[in-house]
């Protein structure tokens, strides 16, 4: 199941492709990628640096640079309505109401979220004020209460601290507060937890997995470490050189890794003589997406490539079991295909 049934997809993104002039030529960092994510999924969003997960997930939000041209469509779904963001006019109303509101984000580094300037409560005061034309007091009421339930102690005290006097852990909760102020049909997250060490990092997923289950939003969590996918997804993507490589359920996924890239994402264990095992790397480096010849992405690294098979086309991402998908032509799962 691609496209969570219809009425139940919150966001569809079709034939994304994304381009970016420069001066040695044009780059298409994202490339025809299709994905949809179904209302309360947490879907992610994996794949090496470079792979295009970021030019994607602001391309949801309308904020990439000007530089990058956006073709496609992200079409998103609320309340029996559907819209296509890309549509909208950049940095128009219509496109600020849903940024920020309809869909939050969170970043990987907090710090730079929020103003030195201004205290963190007066900020998500801010959020509050913004969307829904609430007095000072009431805003403040409702900030205090969202500061409780994203763990943070004493939220009356620390609503009038400045970003400064709080922990990366602690700044991290205020932006998810941020985030949940409007009650986001969509929470995209690009890679919330990496700047923060391994405790505190468990913590906050944890955090957005209860909060998820609370406030019945959609996750797109992007990441590029596999450890994490597991506790968080429900889905998985695997994007690889600006296309979804494969797409399954999350256990499926884990269990039955059916492109060659995703095995080497996974340091699948290969068996090799006398029961000794040794992780799989994968070798070579990303090609840059420009001028890419007519075949897999992923060739030149693929250790199961075949010139006659793989050359002359590009594979498209296919239906191999029911609900798994991947775009290659010799899918690898052993016993099964
Ligand atoms: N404004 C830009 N101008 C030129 N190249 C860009 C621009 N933005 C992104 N790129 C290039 O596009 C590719 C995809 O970038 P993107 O930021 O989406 O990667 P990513 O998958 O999020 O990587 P990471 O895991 O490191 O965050 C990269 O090769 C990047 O260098
Ligand atoms: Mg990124």
């Amino acid at each position: 199941m691609m496209e969570a049934e219809n009425k139940n997809v919150v966001l569809e993104i079709k034939d994304l492709s994304i381009t970016i002039k420069l001066d040695e030529g044009t780059l298409t960092p994202v490339r025809g990628l299709s994905l949809a994510i179904g209302k309360g999924e947490t879907l992610g969003l994996v794949g090496e640096s470079g792979c295009g997960k970021s030019l994607t997930s602001k391309a949801i939000l309308g904020i990439n640079t000007p530089n990058c041209k956006t073709l496609g469509q992200i079409m998103f779904r609320e309340n029996g309505k559907s819209m296509d963001l890309l549509k909208m006019r950049p940095g128009g109303k219509e496109i600020r109401n849903i940024r920020g509101n309809r869909i939050s984000m969170i970043f990987q580094e907090p710090m730079t979220s929020f103003s030195p300037l201004y205290t963190v409560g007066n900020q998500l005061s801010e959020a509050v004020a913004v969307h829904s034309k609430k007095d000072k007091k009431k805003a403040r009421e409702i900030v205090v209460e969202t500061m409780k339930k994203v763990g943070i102690p004493n939220p009356e005290k620390r609503f009038d601290q400045y970003p400064h006097e709080f922990s990366g852990g602690m700044l991290q909760r205020a932006l998810i507060a941020m985030a949940l102020l409007c009650s986001p049909g969509l929470l995209i997250a690009d890679e919330p937890t990496t700047a923060l060490d391994v405790t505190i990092q468990a913590q906050i997923l944890e955090l957005m997995r209860s909060l998820q289950k609370d406030y019945g939003m959609s996750i797109l969590y992007i990441t590029h470490d596999l450890g994490t996918v597991a506790q968080m997804c429900d889905r998985v993507a695997v994007m690889y050189l600006g296309q979804i490589v494969e797409l399954a359920e999350v256990h499926e996924i884990f269990n039955h890794p059916l492109h060659p890239y995703t095995r080497g994402l996974m340091g699948s264990v290969h068996k090799i003589g006398g029961g000794k095992e040794r992780l799989f790397s994968i070798e070579g480096t990303v090609p840059l997406a420009m001028n890419l010849p007519d075949r897999c992405g992923f060739y030149e690294r693929c250790g199961h490539r075949s010139e006659k098979l793989c050359c002359g086309c590009a594979p498209v991402l296919t239906e191999v079991t029911p609900g798994h998908y991947a775009a290659c032509l010799m899918p690898q799962e052993e016993g099964r295909v």
